[in-house]
């Protein structure tokens, strides 16, 4: 096995998607954190929303704990807090369809 895997097993057996030390900058809104550190995984579908979510699901508090947390293959956004988790969890929402 050449070097370059290693770092990827790593991150495969610690079985999570790892983090992104992206940092908002200040006044950025959640438009453009999203643009910049979500869109690259999360384009608006051809309806114009990014997602379609249960009940649930639509709540800031659930959307936040999805930034901060991550999961098996998204990866953890610890530094976003404070206002701009909750100008880019409001994006979020407002652009993403309910559904039962
Ligand atoms: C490297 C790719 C990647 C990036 C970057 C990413 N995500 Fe995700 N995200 C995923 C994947 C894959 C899923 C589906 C699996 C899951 O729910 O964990 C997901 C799921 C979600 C969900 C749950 C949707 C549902 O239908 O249940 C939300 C909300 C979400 N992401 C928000 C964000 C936000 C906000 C950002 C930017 C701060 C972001 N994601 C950045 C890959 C990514």
């Amino acid at each position: 096995m050449k070097p370059i895997f290693l770092p990827i097993l790593a991150l495969t057996l610690a079985g999570c998607a790892g983090k992104d030390e992206y940092s908002p900058a200040t006044g950025a809104t959640g438009e453009d954190i999203f643009k910049v550190a979500c869109m690259e995984c999360h384009e608006p579908k051809e309806h114009g929303k990014i997602f379609e979510l249960t009940k649930e699901k639509a709540a800031p508090a659930a959307i936040a704990e999805k930034i901060n947390k991550g999961s098996f293959t998204m990866p953890a956004f610890p530094n976003i807090s404070g206002d701009s988790l909750k100008a880019v969890s409001e994006y979020v929402l407002a652009n993403s369809k309910n559904i039962e």
